[in-house]
């Protein structure tokens, strides 16, 4: 069968690759789900796999399947699997378990062990081919009438962790009632962060750089959240004019900003880190006067990355809340499909070029 894949540490490398098919025998224990796969979502760390910045194959391979944001609709199950049913659609988790205390317990995405594995990216194969073989373990299930949307549960994922972190965090509070929020970044990210706060009811404020109207400008204001042009307003000023702020997500990919947002949170405020920031960036920082508002005002910091199935849980509620409250507003960010695994070029074209794209994804077979 086909897939895409490229070598990691060869730069622009991505080919299509041929690979036997997976059997649900392949799981131990009748335990095995055949899935096929319908989509797959592209995003940045692709991009980054792809330039050779990012990712590793795994063992015994000199190649790696990629694509982490899957949707796909189970084929077939093995004897002792009462979880799914031929028919069902799923998403697949991306990381999978390590040996840390974490991993024993089913919080992967926490792991303290220094190798880490996830699908489509590090020392696992992804998505993007024809048929996986899971344990159910691993699968999420998404219902019928989620099937458009549902290949935008992975990065859902992301920011239902970062939320729910945070807000256990705040349990420190005693009573934590967040009423403003700014979202820093209107990517795909940003957006879907942008959504589940003003579904939990906070007034959010969605910083990006390029001046409105655009599309990412529309969702946002569709979902009555504000869009900021960073070139209008800076964020600083912003946050003086919109805050105080309770909870910033931090999304932009752009290290700099998380400066800017540590001054801008407020009192009691946490502030989330979802940015994957690859490079050396140098910066100098208004240190003291950033450290005594820290300390002051009893902020809070916390990074957060990936997501274990609690949190692509917490995702499929919120893509259903979404579709009842917001009908469609979910679809429009499917800006591009391709068709097809044998039209990788254009899947990457689109990835890196395309203007005005949020979500960039393969349609494998018909949903
Ligand atoms: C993925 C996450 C992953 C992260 C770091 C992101 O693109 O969506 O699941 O943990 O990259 O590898
Ligand atoms: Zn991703």
């Amino acid at each position: 069968m086909k897939a895409i894949a490229v070598f990691p540490g060869k730069p622009d490398s991505v080919h299509l690759a041929d690979l036997p098919e997976p059997s649900v025998h392949d799981i131990p224990g009748g335990r095995g789900v055949r899935v096929k796969v319908l989509r797959v979502g592209v995003d940045g760390t692709d991009k980054e796999i792809n330039a050779a910045e990012y990712g590793a194959p795994p063992e015994g391979f000199n190649y790696l399947v990629i694509g982490h944001e899957s949707l796909g609709r189970v084929e077939e199950v093995g004897a002792n699997v009462t979880e799914l049913r031929p028919g069902d659609y799923v998403v697949a988790t991306v990381r999978r378990p390590g040996s840390s205390i974490y991993d024993r317990i089913g919080a992967y995405d926490m792991t303290t062990d220094s190798t880490y594995y996830e699908r489509g990216i590090n020392l696992r194969h992804g998505f993007l081919t024809e048929y996986y073989v899971e344990d159910p373990e691993y699968l999420v299930k998404v219902p019928q009438g989620l099937k458009e949307v549902g290949v935008l549960l992975e990065p859902a994922s992301v920011v239902e962790k970062g939320i729910a972190q945070a807000y256990e965090i705040q349990r420190r509070l005693r009573v934590w009632r967040p009423r403003r929020a700014a979202v820093m970044g209107a990517g795909t990210i940003g957006l879907l962060a942008t959504l589940a706060l003003r579904l939990r009811g906070l007034d959010v404020t969605a910083f990006g750089r390029n001046p409105r109207p655009s599309l990412n400008s529309d969702l946002i204001e569709a979902i009555g959240a504000r869009y900021i042009s960073t070139l209008e307003l800076p964020i600083l000023e912003g946050a003086r004019k919109y805050g105080p702020l309770d909870l910033i997500f931090e999304a932009t990919g752009a290290s700099p900003v998380v400066f800017e947002s540590m001054q801008a949170l407020g009192k009691n405020g946490v502030l989330v880190l979802s940015s994957v920031t690859g490079g050396d960036r140098k910066l100098e920082v208004p240190a003291d006067k950033i450290n005594l508002e820290f300390v002051l005002g009893n902020k809070v910091m916390v990074g957060t990355v990936n997501a274990n199935r609690e949190y692509f849980e917490m995702g499929v509620k919120d893509l259903a809340q979404a579709e009842a409250e917001y009908p469609g507003w979910l679809g429009r960010l499917l800006t591009h499909r391709v068709t097809g695994l044998d039209n990788y070029r254009d899947l990457f074209n689109k990835l890196t070029q395309a203007n005005g794209a949020i979500k960039v994804f393969c349609e494998v077979a018909e949903p």
